[in-house]
């Protein structure tokens, strides 16, 4: 029998709930991408960020794409220009895709007014205005006349309270989440709430301190953690383990930090591994590789953020390659967090090897953190699908 209450649980609706034809959708999407010499270089978010650009299409919308490009602080840089991205974009889609000069104002909605069902225009950065960030209410709804429907996609970005994340969603009557996002809840969402066991962290990159919150919530769920990089010298520096010349040296903030998830994990009985070997404390050297690996081989659930070394520079990535090729061997839910460690997952040519290269950096840190972001929160509503309703009254009546 169905339950009344289930129907009135908190729900997000997802593009595909939406009938889009000839509808403008709004589309808040994370194309912060690496601007290389006035190209786009790794476009890992821009090609997630396809299937549900194609869908609505597909469905003959008219698409609307609004996002942020660097922190350009409030104001119009042209080094910050969402050009490059139009032009991969429309490369990618295989259709034009037109600039915006701007993303607020009456040419822009008389823009918006004269598309043509299938077509794309992007907004130009929308952190041109200092207003995004500060999530002004009037900002917000002056972007709403943009869109009949609202679709954040933006994962990436889900941990902002901004305008365009935050503000446009409390106000948007017919809201949802595109299928990047979906993919994401998918696999972040049983990481927090029951990982298969045993669960490990393979944690890298540079400060402890950036990520203390996320190793707490962390220690709380994980059957062990290996720390690589430069931010195992924190670690090194609590056990009194010399750190090379020429090294990395730790804050004192991250020693300080070391020392107190060091001492979380041993109440919990929790292993923490660190390195026991390095290549100039540049990587971690192959007695670590071997070792991490081996503790990791019978993991159940696995998330990975941070390289393990200097892997954009020869011979460092070796540590991080190494590992990687290793954990291709294991028969777990792997999940990548970080654009760093997933473009060193990329580099090494094992991304297949993988489950799921997240597209959020800080996003996916936070998600760790709280189980949710306020982005993604802020999509839900009480809405329950037209079939379902309809399904759950005739079975009332029944
Ligand atoms: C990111 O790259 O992590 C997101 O695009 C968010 O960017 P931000 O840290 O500048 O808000």
């Amino acid at each position: 029998m169905a339950n009344p209450t289930e129907s009135r649980a908190p729900t997000i609706r997802s593009i595909r709930d939406f009938s889009l034809a000839n509808q403008s959708v709004f589309m808040r999407l994370d194309f912060n991408v690496p601007i290389v010499n006035g190209e786009v270089g790794d476009d890992t978010r821009i090609v997630e960020a396809l299937p549900t650009i194609q869908y609505a299409l597909e469905k003959n919308a008219k698409v609307v794409i609004g996002s942020h490009l660097g922190r350009p602080d409030g104001k119009r840089n042209p080094s910050y220009s969402l050009e490059p991205v139009a032009v991969h974009l429309a490369k990618l889609l295989g259709q034009e895709v037109t600039l915006a000069d701007d993303c607020i104002g009456e040419g822009i909605e008389l823009m918006v007014k004269g598309m043509k069902a299938g077509t794309v225009l992007l907004l130009e950065n929308l952190r041109f205005h200092a207003e995004e960030e500060a999530n002004d209410a009037e900002f917000a709804s002056r972007l709403s006349r943009l869109g009949d429907i609202y679709i954040n996609d933006a994962f990436g970005t889900a941990h902002r309270k901004h305008a365009s994340t935050y503000g446009m969603a409390q106000i948007a009557s017919q809201k949802g989440m595109g299928f990047l996002i979906e993919k994401e809840l998918k696999y972040l969402q049983p990481l927090v709430a029951s990982p298969a066991k045993p669960f490990y962290a393979l944690l890298g990159g540079s400060k402890v301190s950036d990520k203390i919150k996320t190793i707490e919530a962390l220690l709380r769920e994980v059957d062990g953690i290996c720390i690589g990089g430069a931010m195992a010298h924190a670690f090194w520096k609590v056990e009194g383990t010399p750190i090379p010349e020429g090294a990395k040296q730790p804050k004192a903030e991250d020693v300080e930090a070391a020392r107190s998830i060091m001492a979380d994990a041993k109440r919990r009985e929790i292993p923490i591994l660190i390195p026991v070997d390095t290549n100039e404390g540049f990587d971690i050297g192959p007695k670590t590789v071997e070792k991490f690996s081996e503790f990791l081989s019978n993991a159940k659930t696995l998330f990975w953020n941070g390289p393990l070394g200097w892997f954009e520079k020869s011979p460092y990535e070796a540590g991080t390659f190494g590992v990687a090729k290793n954990l291709a061997e294991v028969s777990a839910v792997k999940i990548i967090g970080g654009g760093d460690t997933v473009s060193a997952i990329k580099q090494s040519g094992l991304a297949e090897k993988f489950d799921h290269l997240s597209t959020g950096g800080g996003a996916v840190l936070e998600f760790i953190e709280n189980g949710s972001l306020p982005g993604i929160d802020i999509l839900k509503n009480r809405y329950k699908p037209e079939t379902t309703q309809t399904l759950t009254r005739e079975k009332i009546r029944g």
